[in-house]
């Protein structure tokens, strides 16, 4: 693997061989190699975020990694360089694995077209397109809880138009042959475009026997001009509540990608239940980007 861009550009057995280091990173199998000597990341954010970025960097120290944070308010950009030649100037210095978030489409795919092929890209984010590291490790919490994803139920609820990791989840369900995937979304969220799955604007019919419900988060900062949010009625209509998931099977889970907007997207209870796995996707996130981080140098020739 010589970069990470999408879910798409990964073969079912790259993404079997991801899952199988990460679950031996967490098991403690697989020890740091040798090899990441003479290896270098960058953390490149040019969004928010909290989990992606310290879970990268948290990945990289435990592979004994070293690893820069590009300060961006600070950084050369500010005063009128392309992200091109900061990433070659960064390259000179000896940096050749750059986690990148921006808010552009397909922007690590441009990068990567273009770029020298020692420099080795990671989308941890770009714009509506995709989260590649985020639908990984969903999926390996997921795999921990139902193993055959050929039996799973698995409901995504929110702001699906919007979401990049609908986007990357939808492909990689696909990929994996899950039974059912149903996205539940008020007809402004429901998205252009589908990989996998069908869409419902109803919650009950979506929640109904589902194994797996996936809510996201609201996004109002990917809102289009003419778009407008109206919290009560999203509350009304599609917050999940402990009355409304009952129609989901008795021992089904519930996720988030994160940040969780707490009584918009799931009621306070539920983000505390013991059905709720949203603090264990986060700690297997760090070994689903460990998994990543090995499978791109153990490539590098
Ligand atoms: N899920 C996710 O990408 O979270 P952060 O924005 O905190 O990285």
């Amino acid at each position: 693997m010589n970069h990470l861009l999408d879910i798409a550009s990964l073969s079912v057995t790259e993404i079997e061989s991801l899952l199988e280091k990460a679950f031996a990173f967490k098991e403690e199998r697989n020890k740091p190699l040798l090899s990441y000597h003479g290896h270098r990341l960058a953390t490149l954010f040019y969004e928010n975020s909290t989990r992606t970025r310290v879970s990268f960097q948290i990945a990289a120290e435990r592979l004994q990694l070293p690893v820069t944070d590009i300060n961006l308010t600070h950084s050369s950009e500010k005063k009128g360089e392309i992200i091109e030649d900061t990433i070659r100037t960064l390259a000179m210095m000896g940096i050749d694995l750059f986690v990148l978030r921006h808010h552009q489409d397909k922007l690590p795919h441009a990068l990567a077209e273009v770029l020298p092929g020692n420099i080795h890209i990671i989308n941890a984010g770009d714009g509506m397109h995709a989260h590649p590291s985020q639908a990984l490790l969903d999926l390996m919490t997921i795999r921990e809880y139902k193993k055959d994803l050929s039996a799973a139920k698995i409901t995504i609820i929110g702001n699906i138009r919007h979401s990049r990791v609908a986007n990357s989840l939808q492909v990689l369900f696909a990929k994996m042959k899950v039974q059912e995937l149903v996205m539940v979304a008020p007809p402004i969220w429901q998205p252009e475009q589908i990989h996998c799955g069908r869409v419902t604007s109803s919650l009950d019919e979506g929640l109904q026997d589902a194994d797996v419900v996936i809510c996201l988060r609201v996004q109002k900062e990917r809102f289009l001009a003419n778009e407008s949010f109206d919290l009560p009625s999203y509350r009304h209509e599609y917050t999940l509540t402990p009355e409304r998931f009952q129609k989901a099977k008795i021992n089904a889970v519930i996720m988030h990608p994160g940040p969780v907007n707490r009584n918009v997207e799931i009621e306070d209870t539920l983000v505390d239940s013991n059905h709720s796995l949203i603090l264990r996707q986060v700690e297997n996130g760090v070994f689903m980007r460990m998994a990543i981080l090995d499978e791109i140098v153990g490539g590098i020739v």
